[in-house]
């Protein structure tokens, strides 16, 4: 089938014909972040709803001198590699408290998108003169290859904000064996994870009465119109999710309320909806304490600590690569 009328198409075309030429058709999370989605994500970081990032700062507020000195301890020069390092808000409280410690480190803030990599470099170097910062618009693995060669120093490298939760349980395993494989017996992870809980406080913080959940998801059909010339009507979709509490899993959908059409510029044919046809944007996967512990055993890490909030909805997980 000849679909495809331009001869270079950008990652994301490929991606979209691909996911939406699927059954069921799919779109993958990480293009909720172009400019505008950045934005409404700064947005949902705000609501009260969302609980994550408000129990992740909650715990390096009131743990952050520990989790530094746990993390640091035998330490001397190490990488600070932080995947997915976004606006910084967290790690600057853990920055600052890495800082106190005396022990010497760069700051490797790894990110694709170069933008906001480069409004953090600026931030940083205000607010932390003495901070060496060296970021790295890489994908995480080759982040981790530029920098075996670059030195031998210890790498800790930082995960955080349940970023993990994009992937599912046996995704998430390949990455982290794949993670392992770049490091070294010794180097270490803090993995920010979301936990199990009431299933209705987890529910609320994926489809929010602000509706702007909503609008993140539908940002996906905005930025087809923007970049691949695609003629979404956004009100003839909707946002739909839902937490299944034993994969702990909250799976995001946006819905085609009809049965219709959607050309593309780009492409000769246009996409066909049935009526009440999903489009799988993403799944934010929760776990249990018990459940990381199996996984990093099973992986070859060693937890040093579990560092929760105080309501017990979020942790921060410091694993050791064993020898
Ligand atoms: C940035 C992937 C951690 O899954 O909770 C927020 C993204 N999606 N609301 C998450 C998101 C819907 C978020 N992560």
């Amino acid at each position: 089938m000849s679909l495809v009328k331009k001869e270079v198409l950008s990652q994301f075309a490929q991606d979209t014909i691909e996911g939406l030429g699927s059954h069921p058709k799919t779109i993958s999370s990480k293009y909720f972040y172009d400019t505008e989605g950045d934005k409404i994500f700064q947005q949902i970081m705000a609501m009260p709803e969302y609980y994550l990032t408000r129990s992740e700062f909650e715990i390096f507020e009131h743990q952050g001198k520990e989790i530094a000195t746990t993390m640091t301890k035998g330490s001397e020069n190490f990488n600070l590699i932080e995947f997915g390092a976004g606006d910084g808000y967290k790690t600057k409280l853990l920055l600052q408290q890495l800082l106190n410690t005396g022990v010497g480190f760069t700051y490797y803030p790894v990110d694709i998108s170069k933008n906001i990599l480069q409004e953090l470099e600026k931030e940083l170097k205000a607010e932390f003169p003495q901070l060496e910062v060296s970021p790295l618009n890489l994908d995480y693995f080759e982040a981790l290859k530029t920098l075996s060669k670059l030195n031998t120093n210890k790498n800790i490298t930082l995960f955080l904000g349940s970023n993990i939760g994009n992937f599912h349980d046996h995704e998430a395993r390949q990455f982290l064996d794949q993670f392992k494989h770049q490091c070294r017996p010794g180097d270490r992870l803090l993995l920010g994870v979301d936990l199990k809980k009431d299933p209705r406080i987890i529910t609320l913080a994926y489809d929010d009465p602000h509706g702007i959940t909503a609008a993140f998801n539908l940002n996906l059909l905005k930025r087809m119109n923007r970049e691949l010339g695609a003629h979404f009507q956004l009100d003839n979709f909707s946002h739909h999710t839902f937490y299944e509490p034993i994969s702990g899993e909250v799976f995001s959908y946006l819905v085609s309320l009809k049965e219709q059409n959607v050309s593309f510029d780009t492409l000769d044919l246009p996409i066909s909806f049935e009526a009440y046809e999903m489009i799988h944007t993403e799944i934010s996967k929760k776990y249990s304490i018990r459940e990381l512990d199996v996984m990093a055993s099973d992986l070859g890490f060693a937890v040093q600590k579990h560092f929760t909030d105080t309501n017990h909805y979020f942790v921060d997980s410091l694993w050791e690569i064993k020898a």
